[in-house]
């Protein structure tokens, strides 16, 4: 399924497609904000995270979750444990909407283009989404109450949806779902290689 994105490949790596971002005008967040936040984290990750869109501090910082939620996001991590610098994390859309209302339709699919080729350029084993914009960008008929936490195919890739950790931080109940969800992850990774083995060396 991936295969119909890699027909074009204008960057050769991460880091030049985030210079890209950095510079795109390609919707109207460009003229609300302070920096693009392209992504940040290993680029052999093999788990690629995606949140919604910049909030307050990462449009100050240029860097994806650097505010509460991400806070969080670092504390599941620890849990199983992993770090940031070992995925990968990014957003839908790569620019802070205003007032962090969701991303409108035409500006996430004017930011599709770096989303995909960031994935093909990573071809990460597990792709998992925080919260429901993002989940609905790679399982548009999916709920977010019933999907979370489930280890689902996508693309010969893992999809593993979670709540967002914003949600967590006003949700007790969402807080301890994302808690356990969290603790699936190794599982994921695991039938990641069942599902397409030859990702494990292809790096
Ligand atoms: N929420 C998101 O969806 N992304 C971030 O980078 C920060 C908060
Ligand atoms: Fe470009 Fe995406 Fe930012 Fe819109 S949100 S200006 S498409 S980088």
């Amino acid at each position: 399924m991936t295969t119909a994105e890699t027909s074009s490949k204008p960057w050769n790596s991460i880091d030049a497609l985030a210079n890209a971002v950095r510079s795109c005008t390609a919707c109207g967040l460009h003229s609300t904000r302070t920096n693009s936040v392209p992504g940040s984290g290993s680029s052999k990750a093999e788990i690629f995270i995606i949140g919604e869109g910049p909030g307050f501090n990462e449009d100050q910082q240029g860097l994806p979750f650097v505010g509460r939620s991400g806070k969080l996001l670092d504390e599941l991590l620890t849990a199983i444990p992993m770090t940031r610098e070992e995925v990968f994390i990014t957003n839908v859309v790569k620019c802070r909407p205003p007032d962090n209302r969701d991303p409108l339709p035409d500006e996430v699919a004017a930011c599709r283009t770096y989303l995909e080729h960031q994935m093909e350029l990573l071809d990460p084993k597990v792709v998992v989404t925080l919260g429901r914009v993002s989940m609905l960008r790679f399982h548009p008929k999916g709920k977010i109450s019933q999907d979370h936490g489930k280890i689902l195919e996508w693309g010969g890739r893992i999809l593993f949806p979670l709540y967002h950790p914003a949600a967590g931080l006003r949700n007790p109940t969402i807080k301890r779902e994302l808690q356990k969800d969290v603790l699936k992850l190794p599982e994921a990774l695991r039938q990641a290689n069942r599902v397409s083995p030859k990702k494990a060396t292809a790096k």
